[in-house]
């Protein structure tokens, strides 16, 4: 029985799927390469020594869909399909709403037909807003998301809670991502924005390889330890490795919705990530202070208790760790 990627040739898809690999995990990816290239599914079969079918095709297109379900034998999905840039959400929202929803619906649509109910979305922390208590929990409340890209994330979440109480027979599974950084340490796989990037990490690694001229920091009077916002860093071997626990919770226990943070509950400023990447890179990132960017909040972290109780999961890799394999896959790739 196989695992269905839909978005698996992207960031985190990418690092998932060597995870599920492996572990000896049959999947297969399906992927416009909208925002990936080709060369990944190479790379993940260069990592893990093994072989998986793939499909080239937009997760919308409900009758290739069908096709993929009907000549295979697909027990899960786990979707990482979706637009994710936060600016470009603001606008071209039709765009955000109609790919990242419309095509969660078809593939939600396209499961219910062929019988396969296990589910797990790639959920944010972005969902919570701006959270009135931290560490973040589970039961915090959610809403008053800033920008479309979130809203589609928290809307995903509303229709995944009705299709399970119209239907307890899902198996429904939540991650809550909070900020993915770092690489593989192959360096093979990593994180590829188009253009400028818009996250603190990949620019921050552009500035080091000498791409960008200096980073700006976006805003210094927070109420925070140092006025910059703080953020939960997660390495995204570690995340990936989130996914594999969580699909193992939903084959033995399964029956449920269950929703877990995926980070590491610390909280670093921008300025602590400037300094741990130029100690662990040895490289010099200069930076200024610029406006603060509409739409941050000062603090942000999770509390990933849940997660280690009930998946056995948590995240082991360090700051450093995060920014030296940030800075590999950079070094090797441009
Ligand atoms: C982190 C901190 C910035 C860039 C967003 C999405 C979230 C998730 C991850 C994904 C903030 C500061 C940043 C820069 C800076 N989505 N910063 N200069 O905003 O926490 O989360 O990305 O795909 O849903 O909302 O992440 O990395 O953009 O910012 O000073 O050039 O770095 O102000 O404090 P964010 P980020």
């Amino acid at each position: 029985m196989a695992i269905l990627l839909p978005g698996g040739a992207g960031y985190i898809g990418s690092h998932t799927a060597v995870e599920l690999l492996n572990k000896g995990k049959e999947i297969i990816i399906i992927d416009n390469f909208s925002n990936s290239k080709p060369e990944v599914l190479d790379k993940i079969k260069e990592i893990t020594g093994k072989d998986f079918k793939f499909y080239e095709m937009d997760y919308l297109d409900k009758e290739k869909l069908s096709k993929v379900f009907e000549e295979n034998k697909i027990d899960s999905v786990i979707n990482f399909a979706g637009f994710k840039a936060v600016g470009e959400s603001v606008q071209k929202p039709l765009e955000y709403y109609i790919n990242n929803i419309s095509g969660c619906l078809v593939l939600l649509e396209t499961m219910k037909k062929y019988g396969v109910k296990k589910f797990i979305f790639s959920s944010s922390a972005t969902v919570y807003g701006d959270p009135e208590t931290i560490p973040i929990t589970e039961d915090s409340k959610t809403g008053g998301t800033t920008n479309p890209y979130g809203t589609t994330k928290l809307f995903i979440e509303q229709i995944l809670k009705d299709l399970y109480k119209a239907d307890n027979t899902w198996d429904i599974c939540i991650l809550r991502y909070f900020n993915p950084v770092g690489s593989h340490e192959s360096g093979l796989i990593g994180e590829e924005p188009q253009g400028v990037p818009n996250n603190l990490m990949p620019y921050i690694a552009r500035v080091a390889v000498g791409t960008l001229k200096e980073l700006s920091i976006f805003g210094n009077d927070y109420d925070t330890e140092d006025g910059t916002g703080v953020r939960d860093y997660i390495h995204v071997v570690d995340l990936a490795k989130g996914h594999v626990c969580a699909l193992d919770k939903l084959d033995k226990e399964g029956k449920g919705l269950y929703i877990y943070n995926l980070g590491t509950g610390k909280g670093y400023s921008v300025l602590d990530m400037v300094k741990a990447f130029e100690k662990a890179t040895g490289k010099k990132v200069p930076y200024k202070i610029a406006p603060r960017r509409e739409g941050d909040i000062a603090t942000c972290y999770a509390d990933p208790k849940k997660a280690k109780e009930e998946l056995g999961w948590e995240a082991t890799k360090t700051l450093e760790d995060m920014c030296r394999d940030s800075w590999r896959y950079i070094e090797k790739n441009s």
